[in-house]
């Protein structure tokens, strides 16, 4: 049971939280926001002449996107080397290969500056690289142990640019970089204020040639994040920290976050679909980046809780993308499970969800919530019906994937607005198995 920040813990010493604190990265967005590029290095006290790295995947270079970038960092009289390595669910040895690239290139020093450009693959990987390349070593002294050092990062580097061009994980503001082990069916998370990035340069232009499915998967991960912070603990629910570097990065929410879910919320689920079924639309794309933007920063700052806990130990072993996960696990668990620790306030979740509620009472206006999110992943018509048309997961998979969430994800269970035992975890991954017939 990971309650150990919760005040109705048994054994605390401290009383609840009254301060909140958001930190972010400057955050620049809009149609053709990436031609300021220039304009927010040299606000990072970048050079003109200086050399920088731009990490991304061969897909956006083959599509033009990385042209284009690079053309206005260009034009801005910076030097510019493209590493297009990175891979999808990035491993620690994906890294590696990207670190030791700058240490042949350049040295230990490493480039004058970072820019991270695509999915959240390639945001994590140029994340992590800056911070080792700052901090010396490799990647794993800064995983938390057993499987790594456990070290802090005590830097953050030189002017770090991340640029999404998928509306949905959120980690070009995040405090997190999210990387798989290799060989152990695990993904390890290096969280800390040093390895978030210096700004955020989102630009719509970029999201429209993602296709249909992962425009789709990877809008339930923003989703999943908006409506997880919205239900998450409230900040004063929590034990105050005791001092304020050691204030957890998932801190609760608040009122400036619930005003971020709320327009999170009703921005994704009613634009979704025209981004789904014309992803031209360049309109439905931006209020999609915006809604992405907003969900994080209300998730990723209140917290994340029961259903990404569940979904990593789904990732891990049946090699799924993270959205699609998201997807397949919110109905049982978010709007599931969790609908018993506030129902009045998941009443106002149907309500942003689009959900009539009038005349109902509390709690079956509540349950409006998962239909109505049902209804609009059945709309999708990409999204997998439940665990089982997922991966093939059936009932002989759920005890290890009960363990495994209980045993590896108290990070997350810590943030889940209701206490979540091995057998609970069993009978909501049961629940997922089919969402529809
Ligand atoms: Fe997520």
């Amino acid at each position: 049971m990971g309650y150990d920040r919760s005040v109705s813990a048994p054994e605390h010493e401290l009383g609840p939280e009254t301060v909140w604190h958001l930190q972010m990265p400057q955050i620049r967005f809009g149609r053709d926001a990436v031609e300021e590029l220039g304009y927010q290095l040299a606000d990072l006290g970048v050079g003109g002449d200086a050399h920088g790295l731009l990490v991304t995947d061969e897909t956006l270079v083959d599509i033009g996107h990385v042209g284009r970038v690079r053309d206005h960092l260009e034009d801005a009289g910076y030097d510019v080397t493209v590493w297009d390595g990175a891979e999808r669910e990035p491993s620690i040895e994906n890294v590696d290969h990207c670190i030791e690239f700058v240490r042949e290139q350049e040295g230990d020093a490493g480039y004058d500056f970072y820019l991270g450009f695509g999915g959240g693959s390639c945001i994590d990987v140029a994340k992590t690289t800056r911070a080792v390349i700052e901090n010396g070593g490799q990647v794993l002294d800064y995983i938390a142990e057993p499987t790594g050092e456990g070290e802090a990062l005590t830097e953050s580097g030189p002017p770090l640019i991340l640029m999404p061009t998928t509306a949905g994980t959120g980690a070009e503001i995040s405090p997190v970089a999210i990387l798989s082990v290799e060989d152990q069916e695990i993904k390890e998370g290096i969280s800390s204020n040093h390895i978030r990035a210096d700004a955020a340069v989102l630009d719509p232009t970029f999201t429209t040639t993602l296709p249909p499915e992962m425009t789709a998967k990877t809008a339930m991960d923003a989703l999943g994040h908006a409506i997880e912070g919205y239900t998450t603990h409230p900040f004063d629910s929590l034990l105050r920290a005791s001092d304020p570097g050691s204030r957890p990065v998932y801190a609760g929410r608040t009122g400036l976050t619930e005003m971020f879910s709320e327009k999170a919320i009703d921005l994704l689920s009613s634009n979704v679909r025209t981004a789904v079924h014309n992803g031209d639309d360049l309109e439905a794309r931006s209020a999609m980046l915006k809604g992405a933007l907003f969900g994080a920063i209300a998730g990723l700052t209140a917290g994340a809780s029961l259903c990404h806990a569940m979904a990593y130990p789904v990732g891990n072993r049946y090699h799924t993308y993270h959205g699609e996960t998201i997807a397949v696990l919110t109905p049982a668990t978010t709007l599931g499970y969790n609908v018993a620790s506030d129902p009045e306030r998941f009443v106002a979740v149907a309500e942003m969800l689009g959900a009539e509620t009038d005349g109902l009472g509390t709690r079956e206006a509540a349950d409006r919530a998962r239909q109505e999110y049902v209804r609009l992943q059945q709309d999708l018509n990409v999204i997998p019906s439940g665990l089982n048309d997922l991966a093939g997961i059936t009932e002989e998979d759920i005890d290890w994937l009960a363990s495994q969430t209980v045993e590896t994800q108290q990070r997350l269970l810590r943030c889940n607005p209701r206490p979540v035992t091995e057998d609970d975890a069993a009978d909501i991954f049961r629940d997922a198995l089919y969402n529809w017939e």
